[in-house]
Order: C-alpha cells, then sequence, then structure tokens
C-alpha cells in the first residue's frame, strides 16, 4: 500500500474528546466526535429545530437538513440517496427490514449466516425462525479465522432466500471476501444482506459495485452521533410492503422504513461526520492505520494468544487477544487502570467465541485513525508487563 501523508496531531486536534490522558482503542465499540460534529449537533437545535412539512424557516431548513444528509449517505455508501434509511441503531434498523422482507418468507425458506457475524445480523433471523419456522443455517470457519467458503456454498440451495455476513468482523477483525459472499448468494437466487458496522471507518463502501442487496451501518462507529444507516436496492425495497402509518410519505423509498419523526440534530452531526472523512481520504487513514497495526503486530509479546491474522492482509485493525493464565476482564481492568480502553467478553460475536471455544470471550483492542505510535507503544508496554 501506497504512503500518504496524515499529520495525525493535527488530526487529533480537531478531536477534543481526545485531549486526555485514556487512549481509545475501543473504537469497535464507538469513536470520538471530531468537535465539528458535536458543533453541528448544537447549531441544529440553536438554530433549526423543528418537524418537517411546514412553511415556516426552521422547518424549511430541516428539509434541507434531511435532503442533505440523505445525498452524503449516499456518498458515503455509493448509492442514490432514495436508497437509504436512517433509524436509531444498526440492530434496530435490521430487527425492522428484516420484518419488512419476512412479509415475503414461508415455513422452511433458509437464511444463512456467518459465525463472524455479531448477533445483530443473526438474532433477527433466529427470532423469524421462532416465529415463521424459517430455518437459519451458520457457516464456519476456516483456521484462520475466514469465512468457509466451501461450507457457506454447501449450506445454500434453492430454499436459501438471504445470506447474512459481516464486511468486517468486530471481534477478530477479518474482512471476508465480499464479492464471493455476494456472487454465491446470487447465484443461490438469494439476497446478500451485509452489516458494515465494523468495517465503515475503516475503508470505502461502494453498495453498488459490491452489488449487495442490503447493508447497515452505524455512524457512532465512524465518528459520527448514536445513530443507523441502512441501504435497500430501490427494486429490493420496492418489493416490500413496510410498517408504517398511514400518512407518511412513501417517497423517497428508504423513508418507507423510517418510522416517525427522525433524530434531526443527529442527521447534523452525521454531515458533519461525513465531511471529517472526506477531508482525510481512504488512502491516508488505511495507510496510517495500517502502520500503526503492522507497529502493535511485529511488538506483541509472543506469550499473547492472538485471534485471526497476523498480518494485515484481508483484515481490519481490531484484535482480538487473551494472555493465558488471566481472565479478559482482568486484563481489560488491568488496561484500564493505565488508561487504556479496551473491551473484554464476546461483543455480541456470539458465534465466534463459541467457535473459538472461549466462554469468557477475549480483550479487543480496535484502532482507528486518531490513535498514535506512541499509544501503540503504551499498549504494548503494558502488555509486555501483564503477559
Ligand atoms: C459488526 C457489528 N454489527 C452490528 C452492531 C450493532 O450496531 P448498533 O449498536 O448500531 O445496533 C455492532 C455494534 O457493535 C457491530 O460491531
Amino acid at each position: 500500500m501506497s504512503t500518504v501523508a496524515f499529520d495525525v496531531e493535527a488530526v487529533r486536534k480537531r478531536t477534543s474528546a481526545l485531549d486526555r490522558q485514556l487512549v481509545f482503542f475501543d473504537g469497535p465499540g464507538g469513536t470520538q466526535c471530531p468537535d465539528a460534529v458535536i458543533d453541528a449537533i448544537a447549531r441544529y437545535l440553536r438554530e433549526s429545530n423543528a418537524n418537517i412539512g411546514a412553511p415556516y424557516e426552521t422547518s424549511r431548513w430541516t428539509d434541507e437538513l434531511v435532503t442533505l444528509s440523505r445525498e452524503r449517505a449516499a456518498s458515503f455508501l455509493g448509492c442514490s440517496s432514495g436508497e437509504v434509511a436512517f433509524g436509531p441503531s444498526m440492530t434496530a434498523l435490521n430487527f425492522l427490514l428484516t420484518r419488512a422482507f419476512a412479509r415475503t418468507m414461508r415455513a422452511g425458506d433458509e437464511v444463512v449466516v456467518t459465525a463472524l457475524d455479531h448477533d445483530a445480523n443473526i438474532a433477527p433471523w433466529l427470532e423469524l425462525a421462532h416465529d415463521l419456522g424459517i430455518v437459519v443455517r451458520i457457516a464456519g470457519l476456516t483456521e484462520e479465522l475466514e469465512v468457509d467458503y466451501d461450507d457457506l456454498a454447501r449450506l445454500l440451495s434453492d430454499r436459501t432466500r438471504v445470506v447474512a455476513f459481516p464486511v468486517a468482523a468486530n471481534s477478530v477483525g477479518s474482512a471476508p471476501d465480499v464479492g464471493r459472499i455476494v456472487e454465491l448468494a446470487h447465484e443461490a437466487g438469494a439476497l446478500a444482506w451485509a452489516d458494515a458496522v465494523h468495517y465503515a471507518p475503516h475503508g470505502p463502501i461502494d453498495v453498488a459495485a459490491w452489488d449487495v442487496d442490503v447493508l447497515i451501518c452505524s455512524p457512532y462507529k465512524f465518528f459520527g452521533p448514536h445513530l443507523g444507516l441502512a441501504y435497500g436496492k430501490r427494486e429490493t425495497l420496492e418489493s416490500w410492503r413496510p410498517y408504517k402509518v398511514r400518512p407518511a410519505s412513501n417517497e423517497p423509498v428508504g423513508h418507507r422504513f423510517e418510522l416517525g419523526t427522525s433524530q434531526h440534530e443527529l442527521l447534523a452531526g452525521f454531515v458533519a461526520a461525513v465531511d471529517h472523512l472526506d477531508s482525510l481520504g481512504w488512502d491516508a487513514i488505511q495507510s496510517h492505520e495500517t502502520a500503526l497495526s503492522e507497529r502493535f503486530l511485529a511488538g506483541i509479546p509472543d506469550r499473547i494468544e492472538l485471534y485471526g491474522p497476523r498480518t494485515m492482509a484481508g483484515r481490519v485493525p481490531t484484535f482480538c487477544f487473551n494472555i493465558p493464565g488471566r481472565s479478559p476482564e482482568s486484563v481489560a481492568v488491568a488496561l484500564a487502570k493505565k488508561d487504556l480502553a479496551v473491551w473484554h467478553g464476546d461483543y455480541y460475536a456470539v458465534e465466534t467465541m463459541r467457535y473459538l471455544g472461549l466462554e469468557e470471550g477475549a480483550v479487543r483492542a480496535g484502532i482507528v485513525h486518531y490513535n498514535t505510535e506512541e499509544e501503540i507503544d503504551r499498549l504494548l508496554a503494558s502488555l509486555a508487563e501483564l503477559a
């Protein structure tokens, strides 16, 4: 990968929340917001707060903001602005969209998910198995903690309606081959249903090039406010009957899946978050994240058991590990005492932890573009003391 100049200190100055002792390796659980995001939220509430569709100025500004946020979402995802829907979280949007799609499902229909998925991409289908008698199958993993594509292919049949998968795993960081999964799904006549929550802060999304049918992500994982964002292919969304109130507009088609009044102030923050990412560029973000990750991988003490690839090929910079003889919780507590923020447990990646046989889960440290070499070295030094 080419090296692109990235002035991390200048970028950090944009986010005053970073100005403290605590080091944030908890990006996989949610990232810090640049001040521009916080200011946009406050400005909306101070200057434009209203509901949509009325003739006075604050309402007209809110209409303009809703249009702008759909346009920014479209450029972020690579789709048209009518194909997006905002919601409270990925989990909420996924339960909502799976419910609408389920109106076309019958007992015996099948859904294939993967053992790399977060439960938010599995549980909605399990609940439909409970309600409708559909069948949920889980594709296994290889030793490298990649999706086992042969196993996935074996699970497909003419009853398969959906293949649900992560663009990147929020546990071990593996990034499956999206093109391969979409091709397998479409060959079986199934929808490709992507969870891009964990991938979104790390690289460009292009739903059109990827040819996914549904993709959901969460702006609070990519420097925006607590919000969910979904894409659905126009013809797919048009073919579903939404659960909605009658007076709410049916246009654009994505709006049929947005329930009630939107979180307008958070849409303002979302626009500022996309502007922030655009101003940095993915090449710069990725070369910085890769350099930090390689430093981490080169320095990780031998005694530490790292789950997942030891190189940056086919993964995002999220590292899942245990220290033999110590519980993941005790390691996270020890690191917190040293002002290093990491999470422990299963992070809702229930099937991945089951596959790994880790009842207590593992420690997870995630790197994003605002982390620094010095922070990596602090983490490595603390791990060396604990291991
Ligand atoms: C990969 C992945 N999918 C889905 C979710 C759920 O997202 P939300 O919190 O927006 O419901 C998460 C949250 O951590 C995640 O990491």
